[in-house]
């Protein structure tokens, strides 16, 4: 089947698998990979697939090979640091802390940890979903054993002062998770420098096929296994690995690395453009402050505008962009982020998450503009 959005610019959703690592599937589906774990020469020969995809992932981010754990992908890394590190501790204390802009896929573990006994302290944010660093460490008790919170919110950009938190963090001695989905490939990221001890990664936002993600867990910090049956991945994720995944995320992360300047100057670029553009429909705000923001990801809310008709229109004319995050979406549901934000529900439903990708070109944005402008102007003269 042949997709038929003409625009696409939900690359914070998934983007596309990119030549390199169609080359290196292509080639290792040739060499018959098999099951990692057996013994025989087969089997070794996929190993050693799989100990290569470690080490180049693990050179990436300034990490040490045996602190690279492969997952299904960014939803199994979450759960499996946030159960793991809060199970681990729990005789330490039962406190944790973290925010409602985060993804699904924390706030949801998060909530059965509070099913299980656990605290939750969801901290406050402004309007543009940024936390205040006095109130995290005023929030922090002797209970607490865990700090979770994102690096780029994958909904509107906004990029958390990580250092900062993880600084705070490591002067309490209290785990700190960062879900960094959003942040590999635009924030370089060198583990041996940086105040945290789980990161979380996803293979379908740099170019490799969905179904692989990565837990980065630094040295020494203990977790507890989430599933039962082999001793993989330092008997931290039990289940035969899925080489071709692994292989694909590290060239992809690679990619990502080698083209940084490169794909950061351009997103900027765009990024500037995009808004300049954007800034001539009536009526559109854009969802960001004055911080730090991704030049990837931006979020803007139509006024007087029903979301609905909107996002009938975009798709009927062949768009795709994003009103959420992509695990949200399907449902009618405005984003869960803007409206912890504040945002009234009617207004979060008319909002976009435009998101670009290393493929976007000039001429699409610029297509895109003017179909917005336009439908913008139909929905408005039809009220
Ligand atoms: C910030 C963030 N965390 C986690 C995930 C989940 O990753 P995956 O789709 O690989 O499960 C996503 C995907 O949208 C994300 O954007």
């Amino acid at each position: 089947m042949t997709c038929e959005a003409n625009i696409y610019l939900d690359h914070a959703a998934g983007t596309f698998v990119l030549p390199e690592v169609q080359e290196q599937i292509n080639k290792i589906l040739n060499d018959e990979v098999v099951n990692p774990s057996s013994i025989h020469a087969r089997g070794r020969l996929t190993a050693a697939l799989l100990d290569s995809a470690r080490q180049d992932t693990a050179g990436v981010i300034g990490a040490k090979p045996g602190e690279i754990i492969f997952t299904s992908g960014g939803t199994e890394a979450n759960n499996l640091a946030i159960f793991g590190l809060a199970h681990a501790q729990k005789n330490k204390g039962k406190h944790i802390l973290s925010c409602q802009t985060e993804h699904p896929s924390v706030l949801a573990s998060l909530k059965q940890l509070e099913n299980e006994g656990f605290r939750v302290s969801y901290l406050s944010t402004n309007s543009h979903g940024e936390i205040d660093l006095d109130n995290l460490a005023a929030s922090i008790s002797d209970e607490t054993i865990l700090i979770s919170l994102m690096w780029i919110n994958n909904e509107t950009g906004l990029i958390h002062p990580i250092e900062e938190i993880g600084g705070i963090a490591k002067d309490h001695d209290i785990r700190f998770h960062c879900d960094a989905v959003q942040a590999l490939g635009h924030i370089p990221i060198q583990t041996d420098k940086l105040p945290v001890d789980a990161l979380t990664f996803s293979g379908h936002k740099i170019g490799a096929p969905a179904g692989i993600g990565v837990l980065y867990l630094r040295k020494g910090i203990v977790l507890q296994h989430q599933s039962y049956g082999g001793n993989q991945e330092n008997n931290l994720r039990a289940g035969t690995q899925n080489v071709i995944g692994a292989q694909s995320f590290s060239r992809a992360a690679q990619y990502f690395q080698d083209h940084f300047e490169m794909n950061k100057n351009k997103f900027q670029t765009q990024m500037t453009g995009l808004r300049e553009k954007l800034k001539r429909i009536p009526g559109i705000q854009f969802n960001r402050g004055g911080s730090l923001y991704s030049d990837h990801i931006l979020n803007c809310s139509f006024q007087q505008v029903d979301g609905e008709a909107l996002f009938i229109r975009l798709d009927m004319r062949k768009i795709a962009v994003s009103n959420g995050s992509a695990c949200s979406s399907g449902s009618q549901a405005p984003s869960h982020v803007l409206t912890s934000l504040g945002m009234e529900e009617s207004l979060a439903q008319a909002s976009l998450r435009i998101s670009l990708g290393i493929n976007t070109s000039e001429s699409e944005i610029e297509q895109f503009c003017k179909e917005l402008n336009s439908i913008i102007n139909s929905i408005k003269s039809a009220l």
